[in-house]
This record gives C-alpha cells, sequence and structure tokens, in this order.
C-alpha cells in the first residue's frame, strides 16, 4: 500500500478567530479569509470577519483595507494601484484568481472566501512568494534584442499594424492569476514556463522591431518549458486584463511546427 505525506501546514484550520460586526451594523458581509505566518508556530487558518459595509469601499481590497485599518492590523496583502494595473493585489476570491481591487464585493454573495493564489508558497496571509514566477518571466529575457545597428537619427519604428499585433499581449500586467490558475504549472512549476511568461515570450517573438525570434523560439522548443501547457483555458479564463495566454501559446506551438518544414 502506498502511503502518502501531506506536507507540513497543509492543514488549514478552518475555525480560525472570528470577529464580529458591532451591534446595530446594517449592512453586513461575512469575509473569510486565509491566515498564515510561516513563522510562526501555528498553522494556517481562516478568521471570519463580519464587516459593517458601511463606510467601506465598494470593492473587495477596499474591504481589506478597512479590517486592516479598524479590525485586524496583522492581515496581509499586497496592493499598490487600486486600479488594475500593478498586479499586486491578485488573491483567489471565492474560488477564482482575480484582482481585489476591480472585484466588487457586490457581486460575490453573503460570504466572501479571500485566500491567496493557489499553489504557490505563502510568504505571510494572502501574500505568495513569487520568486519563481519572476524568474521564469527574466528567463524569456523580455527585451528588444537585435544584431543590426539602430538607425543613427531616429528610433527602431514600426508600422501601426505592426504595433497592433503586440499591444494586447504587452498589456500583461503580471499579476500571475493565470499561471496560478493553470492545473499543468501547479504540478511542474519548477520546469513549465507558465502561461504568463509565455505570452511574454510571444509578445517579443512577434514584434516586428525584434531579431531573435529564432533563438527565442529555440529556448522554448522543450517537452517542459512550453509542451506543458495542454490547453486546458484556464489561464485565458481568469486573466483579469482580458488577454488570451492560451491562444499566444498555441501560436507559438504552430510557428515552431511551420519552422520544421
Ligand atoms: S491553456 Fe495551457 S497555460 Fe493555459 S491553463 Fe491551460 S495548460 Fe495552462
Ligand atoms: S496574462 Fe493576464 S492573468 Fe496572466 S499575468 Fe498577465 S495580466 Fe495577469
Ligand atoms: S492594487 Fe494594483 S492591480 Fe490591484
Amino acid at each position: 500500500m502506498t502511503e502518502f505525506r501531506l506536507p507540513p501546514n497543509s492543514r488549514i484550520n478552518m475555525n480560525g478567530r472570528v470577529h464580529r460586526a458591532a451591534s446595530g451594523a446594517r449592512e453586513v458581509r461575512t469575509f473569510r479569509i486565509y491566515r498564515f505566518d510561516p513563522e510562526g508556530s501555528e498553522g494556517p487558518r481562516v478568521d471570519t470577519f463580519q464587516l459593517d459595509l458601511k463606510g467601506c469601499g465598494p470593492m473587495v481590497l477596499d474591504a481589506l483595507i478597512q479590517i486592516k485599518a479598524v479590525v485586524d492590523s496583522t492581515l496581509t496583502f499586497r496592493r499598490s494601484c487600486r486600479e488594475g494595473i500593478c498586479g499586486s493585489c491578485a488573491m483567489n476570491i471565492n474560488g477564482v484568481n482575480g484582482l481585489a481591487c476591480t472585484t466588487s464585493i457586490h457581486e460575490l454573495g453573503r460570504e466572501i472566501r479571500i485566500y491567496p493564489l493557489p499553489h504557490m508558497p505563502v510568504v505571510k496571509d494572502l501574500v505568495p512568494d513569487l520568486t519563481n514566477f519572476y524568474a521564469q518571466y527574466a528567463s524569456i529575457r523580455p527585451w528588444l534584442r537585435t544584431h543590426t545597428p539602430a538607425p543613427p537619427d531616429r528610433e527602431r519604428l514600426q508600422s501601426k499594424e505592426d504595433q497592433e499585433k503586440i499591444d494586447r499581449p504587452a498589456a500583461c500586467i503580471l499579476c500571475a492569476c493565470c499561471s496560478a490558475g493553470c492545473p499543468s504549472y501547479w504540478w511542474n512549476s519548477d520546469r513549465f514556463l507558465g502561461p504568463a511568461a509565455l505570452l511574454a515570450a510571444y509578445r517579443w517573438i512577434i514584434d516586428s522591431r525584434d531579431e531573435a525570434a529564432g533563438d527565442r523560439l529555440d529556448q522554448l522548443e522543450d517537452p517542459f518549458r512550453l509542451y506543458r501547457c495542454h490547453t486546458i483555458m484556464n489561464c485565458t479564463d481568469v486573466c483579469p486584463k482580458d488577454l488570451n495566454p492560451a491562444r499566444a501559446i498555441a501560436e507559438i506551438k504552430k510557428m515552431l511546427l511551420e519552422r520544421r518544414h
């Protein structure tokens, strides 16, 4: 018989601390929030916060800020722009990866469950460790690579049509919602680059000014780095910027196939 041992801290205490709303609160929502400090002695738990939405902004991030400000200052999460631009507030909200700052509380029902992005190590509470994610992004060398000298009197120009080809893929905010939602990435994140890095690779491969497409494709032609994508499409479903990493990956596979013939 095979015996499996669960990793330490994989069991969550679902009955963590409960913070009740003040009596008389009228517009109460319940937030069930994952809490974990890997440096502490306690395992992970889910705390319950009953929050009066009176005086709170409309987004999930507003509720987190309110909880941190008035209920529990130790609650830890990332945020910066509050406008869906920086990508830092990505988390799992009612089972779906998304941005807390662009997710409306009012679309989520009376109980809202908030966890960090799945299948990533946790730094603290809702903050995932994105070290591997960023290293994979860096590995595709996300900058313009050329061997011909630039014109002496102007920038390297491209046509409007060529610019439009990279317009959408270049809009990625590196929030990691897609990669953290990809089952292939969950099991192979040490070797599969994941949808965000592959979308970035595609963005540079098709850039009319870039002269390293051949080398970029060589680097991706690998059973794990690219071909662990099985077109499950979760990445495209969850992208908060409405991008299509699954299609970009399919295009890369097509380019690799075409250059063999
Ligand atoms: S399409 Fe590929 S990258 Fe996207 S979720 Fe599926 S397996 Fe992952
Ligand atoms: S493709 Fe979308 S979900 Fe993935 S990192 Fe970029 S913006 Fe986030
Ligand atoms: S805070 Fe910047 S994307 Fe949400």
